[in-house]
């Protein structure tokens, strides 16, 4: 059987993410009534952080133990990773001792090497352009909260970084649009996002714009990891760039309003939203753990049902 990967969204298709959605929701279920459940009793999964993460790294471990396995984190400081081993005999040792590898890196290109010469599959954690773990839960948070997302608006306000790019992917494979507002020389670069064409997104120059009858507004830091240096710059290109209040007034009525954490409010978002009723970022990120669970259930077992 040929091994899956999730180095990007669209990596599966619609059927496929479909099928994970169906799965977390009934794992998910499970949990909530402390059922036990052990499809992955003796797989382990190695965890490799080259950037920091509280949420990927306790929804993967915590998820791997609750299917019945185990993981192990490395990380670049305490491995030979970080004192240049090459990726691909890291890659060739790592998989020959584990089940399934998640990484959060730097260059797509890294994870890409890495999954080139793996035998287990390999799950992108985070990387400079992707981060499609996070698109996974923040999609089955909104059909919990509202039901199919084909067709809706989804308003992206800020940075063009890798939780954007991943949902204009997302919205190619699922049928959805993304309106997106950044500021001028942060725009949508769509071959970096690498979309299929641009006629599930538009991009506007008002942010206001970009969320009028969204469903969703979403945003994120305006600094991302390994972009520090350029942190006293963006402060000054993004401050028009807040979802606050005013904003979330254009959207939708019942429009809900995501963040993948961790949240800088005041900046990027104003409190007043992030904390208010229509903000959904708790369940976004408990989501993780059930979609993730879902997802290494998938790449390792196949369909189940
Ligand atoms: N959203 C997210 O990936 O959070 P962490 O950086 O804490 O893992
Ligand atoms: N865009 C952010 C997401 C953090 C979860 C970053 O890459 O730092």
């Amino acid at each position: 059987m040929a091994i899956k990967h999730f180095l990007q969204f669209n990596d599966l298709n619609r059927e496929e993410l479909e099928y994970v959605f169906e799965r977390a929701r009934w794992i998910k279920s499970q949990f909530k009534a402390y059922q036990q459940y052990w499809p992955l009793q003796d797989r382990t999964l190695v965890m490799i952080f080259e950037k920091a993460s509280t949420r990927t790294r306790l929804s993967f471990e915590a998820g791997m133990q609750q299917l019945g396995g185990s993981a192990i984190y490395l990380n670049t400081r305490d491995s030979q990773l970080g004192r240049g081993e090459p990726v691909e005999d890291a890659a060739q040792v790592i998989s020959r001792m584990s089940d399934i590898v998640m990484i959060r890196t730097y260059e797509q290109e890294i994870i890409e090497r890495f999954a080139a010469n793996s035998r287990v599959p390999v799950v992108n954690g985070l990387t400079n352009e992707y981060h499609p773990c996070q698109i996974l839960a923040d999609i089955f948070t909104f059909i919990e909260h509202r039901g199919p997302i084909q067709g809706k608006t989804v308003a992206w306000i800020g940075d063009s970084n890798n939780v954007c790019n991943t949902w204009l992917q997302a919205a190619e494979v699922l049928d959805f649009n993304v309106h997106v507002s950044t500021p001028p020389g942060y725009e949508v670069e769509a071959e970096r996002a690498n979309l299929y064409g641009n006629d599930h997104y538009e991009e506007f120059a008002d942010p206001m714009e970009a969320a009028r009858n969204a469903h969703l507004v979403t945003t994120d830091v305006w600094t991302s990891m390994g972009f520090e240096a350029e942190n006293e710059e963006r402060m000054v290109d993004f401050a028009d760039w807040q979802v606050d209040g005013d904003m979330m007034k254009v959207a939708a009525k019942d429009a809900l309003f995501m963040h993948c954490l961790p949240a800088h409010r005041g900046e990027e978002v104003a409190a007043e939203v992030i904390d208010g009723a229509q903000s959904v970022v708790w369940d976004e990120a408990e989501n993780r753990l059930h979609v993730q669970k879902a997802l290494m259930e998938y790449l390792l077992l196949g369909r189940v049902k």
